[in-house]
């Protein structure tokens, strides 16, 4: 193989996406609970490139900032660049306005923001065959079932490569052509460069095509791929559920072959960056999204929602339960119904039940919060049994306060701490008590009125 040149990617990201309907710019559209454009900026990162490039044009600043800003939640740490095409005037002037950027390159690989289903696999392979047979342009290019939209790859009777032919300018012998252009190219930057001051516009909407440029090289090569549904382009909400559908079965096949139990895999949405142990069960309607990692022998039962959390071995979260940005150690039990929002810690063997919601607070092992509860802010012990109804008044009209509660204490059931409050260990708490003031170690504290029986005239 030839030794490896200087490589960039260029993804294109600033068409209107007319054909979406949306007034979400369409690369941000989402797919296995990711926007299409962190989907392949996650594969191109696999191929570890000098440099990345996003060119954006329609709501630039807004694609831009939405990029930057969530680039560590998608897993993407190399460093990203940004371009702006000012006149939304085709592909061939989005390659053209990302020059300052290309041009610090010997190659660049261009791909575009709304085919979310390449693999770095396939990238891999288009880059190895340019580089050993060293045309000025390898395009990628699929058999596609239904073409209908897609640049027909036109070759000639040696079978090489002749032009591209775009959807508007097919006759009916192009348009029969299967043989598709997936968007994705590897281009030498000298001879790119040169093309692009070429073109000239085309078509009913007079645009600049960048697949022009590949009929003006010396040489330019055909790497086909079988797998179709790698190059699908989405233009529309439809071609996005087929792109979603086809992602989706694609990660739990994944996980499935990693040993994962999947009752109905395709009633169960799986994010691309989630990991998932052996033997674990994922019962349909779940969603796990964003970065979650679920260890082995877990059971999720139907209809939960999991997002950015961690959950160890052996827990069980049962149906209809949510979980946002939470730690769950092994062997916790949670649900049916049970909110845990963002920074809720639960140590090994704590048992949530029903109808409750924790948020910024730690539970310690092996404490207990069965039924119809709100923790907020609060650091909870080892062994600690909450009665039903409890909750900690944790904001004040102004501010938040911290609820803390030491090991082995008994709350009864009803029990209100108006935070900031502190419970020593081994305490009681009668139920149906307002707790407004420290208790320490070991002691009942009951804070209600006594129980009043009068007869019908109102006497004791
Ligand atoms: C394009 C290709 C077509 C190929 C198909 C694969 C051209 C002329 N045609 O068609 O051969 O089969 O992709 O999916 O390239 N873009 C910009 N600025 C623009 C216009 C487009 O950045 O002014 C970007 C879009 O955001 C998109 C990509 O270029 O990511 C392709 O544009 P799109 O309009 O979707 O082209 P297709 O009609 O799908
Ligand atoms: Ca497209």
């Amino acid at each position: 193989m030839v030794a490896k040149k200087n490589l960039c990617v260029l993804i294109l990201a600033g068409g209107q996406g007319t054909r979406m309907k949306s007034a979400l710019p369409k690369v941000l559209h989402k797919i296995c609970g990711a926007p299409l454009i962190s989907h392949i900026l996650r594969e191109v990162s696999l191929l570890n490139p000098a440099g990345i490039g996003i060119l954006t044009g329609h709501k630039s600043d807004f694609v831009k900032e939405t990029i930057k800003e969530n680039l560590s939640a998608w897993g993407i740490t190399a460093p990203v660049e940004f371009m702006v095409q000012k006149n939304l005037t085709g592909s061939g002037t989005a390659v053209k306005d990302s020059l300052p950027f290309i041009k610090k390159y010997d190659q660049v690989l261009i791909l575009a923001g709304d085919a979310p289903l390449i693999t770095a696999d396939v990238l891999q392979k288009l880059i190895d065959n340019h580089n050993t047979k060293q045309p000025a342009c390898t395009v990628l290019s699929v058999i596609q079932p239904n073409p209908f939209g897609y640049g027909r790859i036109v070759k000639n009777e040696k079978g090489l490569f002749k032009e591209i032919v775009e959807e508007a300018h097919t006759d009916a012998k192009t348009a029969a052509i299967k043989e598709v252009n997936s968007g994705i190219y590897i281009f030498e930057v000298a001879p790119l460069t040169k093309a692009l001051d070429k073109l000239t516009p085309q078509g009913p909407k007079q645009e600049y095509y960048l697949t022009d440029t590949l009929a003006m090289f010396d040489k330019t090569e055909v790497l086909s791929e079988q797998d179709y549904i790698c190059a699908m382009g989405i233009n529309s909400k439809a071609q996005l559920a087929q792109a979603q559908a086809l992602m989706q079965e694609r990660i739990n096949k994944k996980h499935l072959d990693n040993g994962v139990i999947i009752i109905n895999p395709s009633a169960t949405y799986i994010s691309a960056q989630a990991k998932i142990g052996q033997d674990t069960i994922i019962y349909p309607n779940t969603f796990i999204e964003g970065k979650t990692t679920i260890g082995q022998n877990c059971i999720v039962e139907p209809s939960c929602w999991i997002t950015n959390s961690t959950i160890l071995d052996n827990c069980h979260i049962k149906s209809g339960s949510y979980v946002e940005e939470s730690e769950l150690a092994a062997n916790c039990q949670i649900g049916p119904y049970a909110h845990l929002r963002p920074k809720s810690v639960l140590k090994e063997k704590v048992k949530t039940g029903n109808f409750i919601e924790i948020k910024n607070s730690v539970i310690g092992e092996g404490s207990k919060v069965p039924h119809l509860t709100y923790i907020g802010d609060c650091q909870m012990g080892k062994n600690v049994n909450v009665g039903a109804g409890s909750i900690t008044c944790n904001y004040d009209g102004k501010n938040k306060h911290q609820t803390i509660i030491g090991d082995n204490v008994f709350v009864g059931s009803n029990t209100n701490f108006v935070a900031p409050v502190k419970v020593a260990d081994n305490a009681k708490i009668a139920a149906g008590s307002t707790i407004t003031q420290d208790i320490p170690e070991g002691v009942l504290a009951i804070a209600r009125n006594r129980q009043v029986n009068l007869d019908r005239k109102g006497k004791k």
